[in-house]
């Protein structure tokens, strides 16, 4: 079925409007007043076409969820027949267990509530543990686009020997993926989290060069990619720059990896960041078509 408009949320105007250039259909603001009290008001543009896409970038997830799901309901409301949510950065999807006795299962919560606002999700890369796939959690349709393409284009343009490393057993399937689309050596590194800053990189044996390009899906407080560079230097690698999908970036995190000594650091533009240099606006219209 053909989309016929996407409908942005505040705060994902720029990549929104982008998607919606490479589908070729309008794109629309989603109206969201604040009152004193904090509650929202959304209003979605009329008339709603029947096929829309409801885009959101959903960085600092807890103020826009709500009027995400608003919006799904304002739009249906409205006459919109099929809403595929478009949501680049999937939050919430670290929690998939309960680890210790009386937390949430926060993943869960989050791919129901969502879920069940949509037709269907489209999102990047998302931080699958413990589960495989999607559809295991949410009640719609879910699709999750591998981010190794777009990394891959990145990492066959520079020059010279280097070795793409993954931090951590969890990204040995797309670092792997990554080497066979470069065409690049690759190894996946393992990791122990002793804490929220703390963790342990393992580097297993490395091919004979100096430079490597750490690859990460999220990168949130740095402590990882900080980390993977100290050990890899310490193994006789003297260039490390770094690719991340999704550039959580809590406060400090830019200081901690520019003081491990990361060269180069980029990051998909599904969270807008000064360290955006891969565009994913193509690459998800590509999909949603
Ligand atoms: C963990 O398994 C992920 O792939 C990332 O390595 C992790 O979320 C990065 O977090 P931080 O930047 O806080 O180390």
């Amino acid at each position: 079925m053909p989309i016929h408009e996407l409908h942005f949320l505040p705060d994902s105007e720029t990549l929104g409007r982008k998607v919606a250039r490479q589908l070729g259909v309008p794109a629309r603001a989603v109206d969201v007043h604040r009152f004193p009290d904090r509650e929202s008001l959304v209003q979605v543009a009329t008339p709603v076409l029947r096929d829309v896409v409801l885009f959101a970038q959903l960085h600092d997830p807890n103020p826009k969820l709500l009027p995400l799901l608003l919006a799904a309901d304002a739009l249906r409301r409205a006459g919109a027949r099929r809403i595929r949510g478009v949501v680049p950065y999937l939050p919430y999807m670290r929690q998939d267990v309960v680890f210790e006795p009386g937390q949430a299962l926060s993943q869960h919560v989050f791919a129901e509530t969502l879920g069940g606002a949509l037709d269907e999700l489209v999102t990047l890369e998302p931080h699958l543990h413990r589960i495989r796939r999607l559809s295991e959690v949410f009640p719609c349709r879910a699709r999750s686009l591998p981010a190794a393409p777009l990394l891959a284009d990145w990492a066959a343009r520079g020059r010279g020997s280097r070795v793409l490393v993954g931090p951590d057993a969890e990204s040995e399937p797309w670092v792997r993926e990554l080497g066979r689309r470069s065409g690049l050596p690759w190894v996946a590194c393992t990791k122990e989290r002793l804490g929220d800053r703390r963790v342990v990189i393992h580097v297993p044996d490395l091919p004979d060069v100096r430079r490597a390009i750490l690859v990460d899906d999220i990168a949130s407080s740095g402590t990882t990619l900080a980390a993977a560079t100290r050990s890899l230097h310490r193994r006789g690698i003297t260039h490390v720059d770094a690719a991340v999908v999704h550039a959580v970036f809590a406060p400090g995190a830019l200081q901690r990896i520019e003081k491990a000594g990361i060269r180069r650091l980029v990051s998909c533009d599904t969270i807008p960041h000064e360290t955006n240099g891969i565009g994913t606006a193509a690459y998800l219209a590509a999909a949603l078509s």
